[in-house]
């Protein structure tokens, strides 16, 4: 068993450099499929997700080239199969990408049913809305769903009736190549959803508006190869953040796009933590007790639901009550019973939690239940009283980079440790 083991008490002080966003890369790898040429991806985030994304394509046919640790050079011209491969599918939430792509290119998608982190119910009826208002006829059977377009897509106006990231990507990744012109209306505004928008259109596509809630498709016969750059995780930058403010000191976040974070720095200001935008850095300080504050999460560009577990975290830290309201899912809170364990004070009911401060946690074993909530327990770990023992810690890894490394580098007492078998077996007793 590997863990995370954190000697709690630190202050973070000097620089964290963001890799690439991990949203963006896992929904513009799949992406690829559509381009008849040779893709080359610069700032390409060295996590688990990315890994199996590119498994799954090498396993269709795909080649890859790593070029250096964040470049790659990726070639979906010789496909043998629209059919995904079930087992590795399953373990990622982006394998649905495929599903876009694979219709858009090839008129046909085979894709097992997504995996990913259990927020209760995650259905794709956006998803299957679109790609049959674009012509697909959609059969969800045998745990894959079957997406078919023999006389090819047309493009045509989809209106979602929830704003969703995936299914805002997985339309768009149909449309490119769809015969005419393609609207989502109510469309999700992430920065990754730019982001692929961006990739495409390096690639010969004509996707403009998005970032708005309204993305016109024109579509086109065929997309070139050419290189791309992948945007700054938004989400990683905003868990260092709350690193800080949970654990003080001063750390410059480099890397970033500060026009994402200022959903972050705002609720950070409240909180009494100091925040300083660069051109592409911010710089996060804090020195004075944490304030209590109210958050709800919307989506972009409201206060991202993929850090709320993070600052629910941090705000076990100040001393008061502090109300989080969860508004994208349904049950985000299964953490929470692995911060009472480390002495948190929180009443869960429905999507709200209250937070009952009280300025400290202590030290303990405790398990990451997903990949945020993986990020909230090291947050809680860095700056409890004593020891903390963070276990499960591959949903952490898929979604960030060397964060062991990145958090040492700033006089974080942690370190990820191998514990023998003999000795879990005798734990376990
Ligand atoms: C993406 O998930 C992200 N995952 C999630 O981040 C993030 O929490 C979420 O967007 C919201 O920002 C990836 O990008 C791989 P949605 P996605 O479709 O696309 C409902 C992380 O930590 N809905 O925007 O699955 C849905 O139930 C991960 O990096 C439908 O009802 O989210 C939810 O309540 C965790 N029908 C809401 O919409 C649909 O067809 C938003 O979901 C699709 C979604």
């Amino acid at each position: 068993m590997i863990k995370y083991e954190i000697h709690g008490g630190n202050e973070l002080n000097g620089e964290i450099h963001i890799s690439g966003a991990k949203n963006a890369a896992i929904a513009i790898i799949p992406a690829a499929v559509l381009v008849d040429g040779i893709c080359r991806i610069e700032n390409v985030p060295k996590i688990k997700d990315v890994t199996l994304q590119l498994e799954i394509l090498c396993d269709m046919g795909a080649s890859v080239r790593l070029i250096n640790e964040h470049t790659i050079e990726l070639d979906c011209r010789r496909l043998y199969t629209t059919k995904a491969p079930y087992d590795l599918c399953r373990k990622i939430r982006a394998s649905y990408y495929l599903i876009g792509s694979l219709l858009g290119r090839y008129k046909h998608a085979e894709v097992a049913l997504p995996g990913g982190c259990n927020f209760g119910v995650r259905p794709i009826d956006q998803h299957v809305k679109g790609f049959e208002t674009l012509g697909a006829t959609v059969e969800i059977k045998n745990g894959f769903i079957n997406a078919d377009a023999g006389n090819g897509l047309v493009g045509t106006n989809v209106y979602l009736d929830i704003v969703s990231v995936g299914a805002t990507m997985n339309i768009m990744l149909a449309a490119v190549l769809a015969e005419g012109q393609t609207i989502i209306e109510n469309a999700a505004k992430e920065p990754h959803i730019v982001d692929l928008a961006n990739f495409l259109n390096s690639m010969g596509a004509s996707v403009s508006g998005a970032g708005t809630d309204v993305i016109k498709i024109k579509g086109v016969k065929r997309l070139s190869g050419g290189t791309y750059s992948i945007i700054p995780d938004q989400i990683e930058a905003g868990t260092y953040m709350a690193a800080v403010a949970a654990a003080g000191g001063e750390v410059l976040i480099k890397n970033v796009i500060p026009k994402h974070l200022e959903c972050i720095t705002a609720k950070l200001s409240e909180m009494g933590a100091e925040t300083v935008f660069f051109d592409d850095a911010v710089l996060v300080r804090r020195h004075m007790p944490l304030q209590k504050a109210n958050i709800k999460t919307m989506t972009y560009p409201g206060f991202p639901t993929d850090m709320q577990p993070q600052f629910t975290a941090v705000l076990c830290f100040a001393k008061g009550a502090s109300i989080v309201t969860e508004s994208v899912w349904d049950n985000r809170y299964k953490y929470v019973d692995e911060l009472k364990r480390m002495g948190a004070s929180i009443t869960v009911d429905g999507r709200t939690a209250i937070v009952d401060g009280k300025g400290s946690l202590n030290g303990a074993p405790v398990k990451a239940c997903d990949l945020r909530a993986g990020a909230a327990m090291v947050i809680a770990g860095l700056a409890a009283d004593g020891v903390t023992d963070v276990e499960d810690i591959y949903h952490i890894e898929r979604g960030y980079e060397d964060i062991v490394d990145k958090l040492r580098a700033v006089g974080a007492d942690i370190r990820r440790v191998e514990v023998p078998d003999t000795e879990v077996m005798r734990e376990a007793n």
